[in-house]
């Protein structure tokens, strides 16, 4: 029995930093990716290494020319480190603002290949070289709704989400699929204390998430075998707060 091992995008910051040291305290050694975030990178892994776990860092830009061929030497040379590689993290991802009017295709083509393209090739390759294992998307809450000052971001979340469902069909019983769609945990360093505090008056249970509720989830996900497929909103019910018209609330 190999140790076993996970391949973490987006790993050396923000709610990616959490879930690259949850895992490591879930007993997986570490493949950290990286693109900018070097220093951050090696702080996480010597944190995860002071855990007794391995780590090693695998930098890839997801907007590169060549991007199938990187992201399968990716999973090829964290096979080849790890060779009990059994878990698949797609943590990282874009966030660039814009309605549909304003939308460019180069905002296009960013958001979707580092939010679809990349999870979905590197399913296909870590498929390709595990014999069984489980991947698991980060999604986003605001899936359940049209956002549209945040189109292409939105579009293609919504796009992942659809292709976990997809890939969890394709690849069981092998590789058990699941996507986790946090609600309002580490806002963008650009939110005001106002506008943190509007968003939590719109949750039903009225309190901001922290990534210790993201991690109980994602060990859920982890340990439960008889669960694939599944989209987990860990949001405080934000995403069900979809009241709609209807007489009861006719005011005039
Ligand atoms: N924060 C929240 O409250 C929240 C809410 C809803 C959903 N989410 C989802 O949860 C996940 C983590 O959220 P976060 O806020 O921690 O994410 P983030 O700060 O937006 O970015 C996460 C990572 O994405 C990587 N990345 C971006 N562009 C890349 C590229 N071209 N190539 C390779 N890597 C790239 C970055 O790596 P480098 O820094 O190394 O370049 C960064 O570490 C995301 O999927 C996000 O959509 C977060």
């Amino acid at each position: 029995m190999h140790q076993q091992a996970a391949v973490i995008t987006g790993g050396a910051t923000r709610l990616g930093r959490h879930f690259a040291e949850a895992l490591a305290d879930a007993g997986f050694d570490i493949a950290l990716h990286v693109n900018r975030s070097r220093d951050e990178a090696e702080a996480v892994a010597s944190g995860i290494r002071a855990k007794g776990r391995v780590c090693e860092i695998f930098h890839c830009d997801f907007l590169s020319e060549n991007l199938n061929e990187e992201l399968g030497n990716l999973i090829q040379a964290a096979k080849q480190r790890f060779p009990g590689l059994n878990l698949l993290l797609n943590s990282a991802s874009a966030y660039e603002p814009a309605p549909i009017a304003k939308t460019e295709l180069a905002m296009l083509e960013t958001q979707f290949r580092v939010n679809v393209f990349t999870p979905l090739l590197l399913t296909r390759h870590f498929a390709n070289v595990v014999n069984e294992g489980q991947v698991i998307n980060i999604i986003d809450n605001k899936v359940a709704y049209h956002q549209y000052p945040y189109a292409a971001y939105l579009l293609s979340k919504k796009s992942l989400a659809e292709m976990t469902r997809m890939a969890a069909l394709e690849f069981a019983p092998r590789i058990r699929i699941n996507g986790l769609a946090p609600g309002v945990v580490l806002p963008a360093s650009q939110r005001t204390s106002d506008y943190v505090q509007w968003r939590i008056d719109g949750i039903p249970l009225k309190q901001q998430g922290t990534p210790a509720h993201l991690v109980q989830a994602l060990n859920y996900l982890l340990e439960n075998p008889f669960v694939a497929g599944q989209i987990l909103f860990v949001d405080g019910g934000e995403s069900i707060n979809l009241e709609g018209r209807h007489s009861e609330n006719y005011r005039y």
